[in-house]
């Protein structure tokens, strides 16, 4: 499995480093997306024990003329593995459209940065049954991309609805879902991308999401600030 943190804007003190660091990952892959700012100081710490480091966001800006943008070149520099990319939050407050987010998504795999895409749709999406339609429109194009695969790609599926508000699909709906994108995966990328699931995983239903049938990993939005609750959902 593979499990992510992803601390958000917040600001991460040395010691939480260090022991984010000492998580016994057994045969697990761990990656924590860290605030631009941060990269610099704590990638080596972490690289040294083993831990993906990424950041929240990367440009589609081309030119070096685009002032205050952090390109995939930038990134890898200061010791990046991959970046997290159309982040429901950033869709919504930054108008990430479709279109920027597979020019971002192609910027850093131009350059051997690793994505993590996320996708998901809005509760009234989810309610209106439009869930499938949704992520289709997030995908394929992306997923059209000669530049995509299984090494450098990783989809994220969180339900705008479960992230930060401590509601979960069901497993069946996470297992409808994964097969989905696992068959657009198949027919666009035609390679074997992982799928993680994201949105109010915690330890106390951390044992439930993983047993989705297809689930590769999951992505840990504020569970993944207390170390100890990052191990437990890692043993879950
Ligand atoms: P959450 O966030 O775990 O706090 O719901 C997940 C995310 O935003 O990636």
């Amino acid at each position: 499995m593979i499990y992510i943190g992803n601390y958000k804007m917040d600001i991460p003190s040395k010691e939480y480093i260090e022991d984010y660091a000492k998580i016994e990952k057994g045969n697990n892959m761990l990656g924590l997306a860290l605030p631009y700012v941060y990269l610099d100081r704590f990638s080596p710490l972490l690289k040294d024990n083993n831990v993906l480091v990424g950041a929240q966001n990367v440009t589609n800006a081309t030119v070096k003329e685009s002032t205050g943008e952090i390109s995939a070149e930038m990134l890898l520099d200061v010791g990046c593995n991959f970046a997290i990319v159309g982040h429901s939050e950033r869709r919504r407050d930054k108008s990430e459209t479709v279109s920027r987010i597979k020019e971002k998504c192609e910027q850093a795999l131009s350059k051997n940065l690793c994505v993590v895409l996320c996708v998901g749709e809005t509760r009234e999406e989810y309610e209106n049954c439009n869930t499938s339609k949704v992520l289709e429109k997030q995908l394929k194009d992306v997923l059209n991309s000669k530049m995509i695969n299984e090494n450098n790609m990783i989809i994220a599926y969180e339900p705008v609805w479960a992230i930060g508000t401590g509601l979960i699909p069901t497993i069946d709906e996470v297992e409808i879902v994964i097969r989905h994108i696992k068959s657009m995966i198949e027919r666009w990328a035609k390679c074997n991308i992982k799928v993680l699931y994201g949105g109010s995983c915690k330890p106390n239903n951390a044992k439930l999401l993983k047993s989705a049938q297809g689930l590769d990993g999951l992505l840990i939005g504020g569970a993944c600030k207390n170390v100890v609750e990052m191990q437990s959902i890692i043993n879950a």
